[in-house]
């Protein structure tokens, strides 16, 4: 990818390779998740000039880098302390291991929130990743195999989506671009059949 600077491409190549080859993850979350979370997140890197291209690039990449490896619950801390200790053994400055360490632990938007444009980037991308590629219909799947109640799964799916098209997207033209997917989800999910 000719956008990506040549340094860091061996450490998206390292990570790619660590989400695929792992039996902790699922086989599609590279090229339906992190890699469509990185075309979003250089897509809103063209109007957001100020951002660090690395430190976003970076992020997205270490973000749910703990899925591989089985850390979910606390992927984010997991992501960010990993995204650290690596970035700082291979000599990286200490403003782009903290801008990175910040984007990863604050990308689920709960007890962290983003602060910097970076990290607000990652948070924005992710959400509007999961409207993309059928990864609402790919973890609907995945619940299925523990869940039941088909009407408790419909609520859970709809109450996500709630929230990462209220609280996670961080940019005005990125809400209104994905606006009509949302609704689109909550026509599906919400409305009854008719009597
Ligand atoms: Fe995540
Ligand atoms: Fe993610």
């Amino acid at each position: 990818m000719d956008t990506i600077p040549v340094n860091i491409k061996e450490i998206r190549n390292f990570i790619i390779q660590e989400i695929k080859n792992s039996s902790k993850c699922h086989p599609w979350f590279w090229d339906e998740h992190v890699a469509v979370v990185e075309k979003i997140a250089l897509k809103i890197l063209e109007t957001q000039a100020q951002a660090n291209k690395e430190i976003v690039l970076l992020s997205v990449w270490f973000h749910d880098l703990g899925r591989a490896y089985g850390h979910n619950k606390d992927h984010d801390v997991w992501g960010a302390e990993f995204a650290k200790k690596y970035l700082t053994e291979k000599g990286f400055e200490a403003e782009i291991v903290m801008g990175v360490y910040n984007a990863c632990l604050s990308h689920r938007v709960t007890e962290v929130k983003p602060e910097s444009v970076e990290a607000k980037i990652l948070a924005t991308a992710d959400a509007m990743s999961h409207f993309e590629e059928g990864f609402y219909l790919r973890i609907f799947f995945a619940w299925s195999k523990r869940m039941s109640n088909y009407q408790e799964m419909k609520n859970k799916l709809m109450k996500k989506i709630e929230r990462d098209y209220h609280q996670k997207i961080f940019f005005d033209e990125s809400k209104e671009a994905i606006r009509p997917m949302y609704e689109a989800w909550k026509i599906v999910l919400i409305t009854k059949n008719p009597a």
